[in-house]
């Protein structure tokens, strides 16, 4: 049977699915809301006094989103427009010290993640640190504060490296922590970042490292593990040291997956304890 899907039967379904408590229509791509409402905003701001309440014909002011411009695709199918894995290369490279490699990602506009996404969220804690954490990507909480790791699983975090001695706070750089995420901005509906957006961000990911030069890296979880080593399996890589980028890896089990089966948290504490053995004594 084929169902005509006119406007009243649309209509139903878009009211049987709010009946049924859904609040938002979760895509692959990320849509803008913030810049949806101001659009909506200004459109009422700039409709003529006299004109019908119906703004659906109103003239779409320009999008302005608060962290600045991102075209959509401005190119046509026989124009691919520009390799955004080397662009993002290019940029990267150029950046001499880790405020203008954040300054740099923050206008990269290429990749559509940031349509969706509050904050760009580029690292939390000190770069002199010994020890860089890299996690897979900002969540909610993250993308309101535009830090990493400041939800739930943000706080485990916290928890268990303050259990080894260091901490994102610490005034000492020996004992301090260092983190990033392998994607600056929030995948909608926390969804894991695709391949692409992966090799598209993974040049900031490379400088961004090679820039705070830290004694050993963290990969938290799946995703960092496929960013940094291009493996997947943490429940198999996890507390195998291994190398990246000329540097030592820990791969460790991400903390939300540990709030969700809390009887793993006893291997993270294990690989708690390598961290600790390879730091060694204070410098
Ligand atoms: N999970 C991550 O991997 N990174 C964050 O910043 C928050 C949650």
């Amino acid at each position: 049977m084929t169902l005509a899907l006119d406007w009243h039967l649309s209509r139903a379904l878009l009211e049987w699915q709010t009946e049924l408590g859904v609040t938002d229509a979760i895509l692959a791509e990320p849509v803008d809301r913030f810049a949806a409402f101001e659009a909506r905003q200004n459109a009422r701001q700039n409709a003529p006094q006299n004109a019908p309440s119906d703004t659906r014909d109103a003239p779409r002011p320009a999008r302005a989103p608060a962290s600045g411009p991102v075209p959509g695709p401005t190119t046509g199918p026989s124009d691919p427009g520009p390799d955004p894995v080397a662009a993002a290369a290019r940029l990267a490279a150029r950046a001499p010290d880790l405020a203008s490699l954040a300054e740099s990602l923050e206008a990269f506009d290429l990749c559509a993640l940031r349509r969706g996404a509050r904050s760009c969220v580029f690292a939390d804690g000190d770069p002199r640190a010994r020890v860089m954490i890299v996690g897979e990507g900002p969540g909610a909480d993250e993308d309101r504060q535009g830090l990493p790791f400041v939800g739930r699983a943000g706080q485990l975090l916290d928890r268990m490296f303050h259990a080894i001695g260091l901490s994102r706070r610490s005034p000492d750089a020996e004992t301090a922590l260092y983190i990033t995420n392998t994607v600056p901005w929030r995948p909608p509906g926390n969804r894991e970042p695709t391949p692409e957006e992966l090799a598209m961000l993974r040049p900031f990911l490379v400088r961004h490292i090679e820039l705070a030069r830290p004694d050993v890296l963290v990969a938290m979880g799946n995703v960092a593990c496929d960013a940094l080593l291009g493996r997947r399996g943490i429940l198999k890589l996890r507390g195998t040291w291994t190398e990246a980028l000329g540097l030592p890896v820990l791969p460790m089990m991400h903390p939300a997956y540990l709030l969700r089966n809390p009887e793993a948290k006893r291997e993270a504490w294990a690989d708690l304890l390598s961290l600790k053995a390879r730091l060694g004594a204070p410098r």
